[in-house]
């Protein structure tokens, strides 16, 4: 008798893409060219890209078929109608902002609201948001739960906001505090999830002291599947509600449409303020396009109108975070270390545990990240002190408690043998983990690092 019966993904695939598989020899002529960095490398000598789910979904007939009837006008595109549409009804806010990406939509509110002086909390720092907020003159406050600190507490909501931290910064800095920045999930955090009931807490909070919430909604469906699952009175409730309820205790949202939203490029602001929204979109015009494009074609905005609908169906979002965590178990399963409970975007592998002999200040995940590709072509992402970079006030290193290696599981793009072929090769890596060395950085840009940096082996 069967015991347990399997799911599997909603969809068949239509389409197929070739991977190449390299030779060692090739690999570490690749990794070296790359100055260890995972960024740097050619995507030809990738054989599974774990780099990022950004902009690498695998998109549906639906979103294809919608692309050609992108509008191309330059003003008043039937596109930006559609895709604002898809925004209210989908996240209800008012006003909608197209950006070319999420980035663009961070620029754009950090220049609107900050004030140099200014103070903005958040539930741990994502490295683009942050950047926004200081290059506007604002220092970001982390304003997280401890347990998001600690890759092993087994927490259901390690992206709760700390309501005592938040609170003290609020009196603190009375006048000071344009607007907390809240995520959904936290992706520093390995993908945690906030709870509706600390969301709700946050918005009781801050209109005390008469300050915005504005959103992260980056990865808000993979929030609500996690709402769903383990928070008291969600169970069974469709993740589309969730997602409305959610946005509905906020001010406005920032949005990657190439996260959630199963789109390649995109991404958008939206506000329910009217003047807001005015001022806005007269900053949009001078960096991204008029304000109904914002550096989008009109088949990018029909693209991400249609992911967005396809984005909060419920059994999408339990094989999205279902594979993720087929992954996370199996390589639980071997002790391999990683940050618990498993996230909605990937796999956060704990470098510090993983390589205790590598001190932080040869960046131990950069080091395991370039382990994994010279195993077997898989490419991951540093998430611990290159990500962190500098103190603007200092000019010291951060140095994060979180030293991590992601490995992001693209939407809808691979195999549960893709799956299987990557735990294992974390597993080689593991075993041999005591051959690693740490790294040296050769080349240091000024801002995000992580990006463009260059090391070698020390
Ligand atoms: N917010 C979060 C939580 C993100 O993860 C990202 C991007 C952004 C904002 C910025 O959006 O890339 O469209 O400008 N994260 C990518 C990643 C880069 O790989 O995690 P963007």
């Amino acid at each position: 008798m069967l015991q347990k019966r399997s799911w599997a993904e909603p969809f068949r695939i239509k389409m197929v893409e070739s991977v190449r598989m390299t030779s060692p020899e090739e690999r570490l002529r690749a990794m070296e060219e790359a100055g260890y960095n995972t960024f740097l490398l050619r995507s030809r000598d990738v054989y599974i890209d774990l780099l990022t789910d950004s902009g690498t979904s695998a998109m549906s007939d639906r979103q294809w078929a919608a692309m050609m009837l992108g509008d191309e006008a330059y003003a008043g595109s039937e596109s930006f109608y559609r895709m604002e549409e898809a925004v209210q009804r989908r996240y209800g806010y008012k006003h909608v902002i197209p950006t070319h990406q999420g980035r663009g939509a961070e620029h754009i509110i950090s220049k609107l609201l900050i004030r140099p002086g200014d103070v903005v909390p958040g539930n741990m720092y994502f490295t683009t948001t942050r950047l926004h907020q200081e290059l506007a003159g604002a220092r970001f406050v982390d304003v997280i739960i401890g347990e998001a600190h600690d890759p092993a507490s087994l927490h259901p909501f390690k992206g709760d906001v700390d309501l005592a931290k938040l609170e003290q910064v609020l009196v603190e800095n009375p006048g000071k505090v344009p607007y907390v920045s809240v995520a959904a999930t936290v992706n520093m955090a390995g993908g945690q999830p906030i709870s509706m009931a600390n969301m709700r807490a946050v918005r009781e909070l801050t209109s005390r002291h008469g300050v915005r919430v504005i959103l992260d909604a980056t990865r808000i469906a993979e929030n609500a599947f996690f709402i769903q699952e383990r928070e008291a009175g969600y169970e069974g409730r469709p993740i589309a509600e969730i997602v409305l309820e959610m946005c509905n205790l906020t001010d406005g949202c920032t949005m990657s449409a190439k996260k959630d939203p199963l789109a390649n490029i995109g991404g958008f602001l939206a506000l329910n303020d009217r003047e807001l929204t005015e001022l806005a979109q007269n900053l949009l015009v001078i960096y991204e396009g008029l304000h109904t494009y914002g550096g989008m074609s009109g088949r990018d905005m029909e693209a991400v109108a249609v992911g967005i609908d396809e984005s909060l169906q419920d059994d999408h979002i339990r094989a999205r975070v279902g594979q993720v965590r087929y992954l996370g178990e199996k390589m639980l399963g071997w002790g391999i270390p990683l940050v618990q409970p498993i996230g909605g975007h990937g796999i956060f592998l704990d470098a510090k545990a993983f390589l205790p002999h590598v001190p932080q200040a040869q960046y131990p995940a950069q080091a395991l990240a370039a382990a994994l590709y010279l195993d077997s072509g898989i490419r991951s992402m540093e998430r611990g002190v290159v990500s962190a970079g500098r103190d603007p006030e200092t000019g010291l290193d951060r140095m994060p408690r979180l030293e991590l290696v992601r490995l992001t599981i693209p939407r809808r793009v691979y195999t549960q043998a893709h799956m299987d072929v990557t735990a294992e090769t974390a597993l080689a890596v593991f075993e041999g983990r005591e051959q690693i060395r740490g790294l040296r950085m050769t080349y240091e840009p000024k801002h995000l690092r992580f990006f463009q940096a260059r090391f070698e082996p020390v």
